[in-house]
């Protein structure tokens, strides 16, 4: 067979990573003469990393994260009274595999989300089945779905070692429908040992405002703080930050 013939049986046999690099490890090896198994060694790792960074962007997809943010560009001179710590500590993802929670808790435009959803990016890297889902947005999709539709939502946010629900109580009180789905979500996932991050404007206090509910909001932070890092977000927003910035550019310096 000549490069090309062996190229093309890569293919056949579904080894594109090594395809993909086949003409420059010869090349490489032409020059360099290093030990024939060196050579194959590094095909084979050429492989397992085009694999690895496939599966990695597949998680990525199916995590409904819309941005991935890190940990790194977070100015966390913006708000200094944000807990540091325990924000780098949910980042070690040590909580997924203990199946416990977080709830980000505090000020709009404070960095939860962020925070957030660079634990939930992290952990898809880190080989995790991860959803984030905009709670107020989805569990409204939810109360307009058909029964089998919404079985199939249920066990897409029941199955995952990670659940983020981000902006919960966003506007404010939630349908009843939305309220016993939460209830459903936090009571299986609570037996099944599966992780949940909160993020949310409203003190754990009201949520049975919420909720419409004082019971039900009870019987779910029951099992939610049962094992949970409790993070208050304190500060100004980002936000407006962005937008007084924005603002202070005179239209000469535009
Ligand atoms: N300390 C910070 N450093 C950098 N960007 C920040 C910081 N805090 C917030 N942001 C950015 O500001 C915007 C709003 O933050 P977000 O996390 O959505 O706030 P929250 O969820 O608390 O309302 C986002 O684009 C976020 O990346
Ligand atoms: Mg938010």
């Amino acid at each position: 067979m000549n490069l090309i013939e062996i190229e093309r049986t890569l293919r056949q046999l579904r080894l594109s990573g090594m395809a993909d690099t086949l003409s420059t490890r010869v090349m490489e090896a032409q020059v360099g003469q290093p030990p024939f198994l060196e050579t194959l060694a590094n095909l084979l790792q050429d492989e397992l990393d085009r694999r690895r960074s496939r599966l990695t962007e597949r998680r990525y997809k199916r995590s409904g994260l819309d941005e991935r943010p890190t940990l790194a560009d977070f100015d966390w001179r913006f708000n200094p009274k944000l807990p540091r710590a325990a924000c780098f500590e949910l980042h070690t993802l040590k909580f997924v595999g203990e199946g416990a929670n977080a709830l980000i808790i505090g000020k709009p435009g404070t960095g939860k989300s962020h925070v957030a959803k660079a634990v939930a990016y992290q952990a898809t890297l880190q080989g995790y089945d991860v959803r984030h889902v905009e709670a107020d947005t989805e569990f409204a999709r939810y109360g307009l779905a058909s029964a089998p539709e919404q079985a199939g939502l249920l066990k897409g946010w029941i199955e995952p070692d990670l659940l983020i629900l981000d902006d919960l109580f966003l506007a404010r009180r939630i349908a009843d429908v939305s309220a016993e789905l939460l209830q459903a979500i936090v009571h299986q996932r609570y037996k099944l040992r599966r992780a949940i991050v909160i993020t949310s404007n409203r003190v754990v206090q009201d949520w049975g405002k919420y909720l419409g509910d004082a019971t039900m909001a009870t019987t779910i932070l029951d099992r939610l703080m049962h094992r949970c890092s409790m993070l208050e977000f304190e500060g100004r927003s980002y936000r407006l930050k962005e937008a007084a910035a924005r603002i202070a550019v005179t239209p000469e310096q535009a």
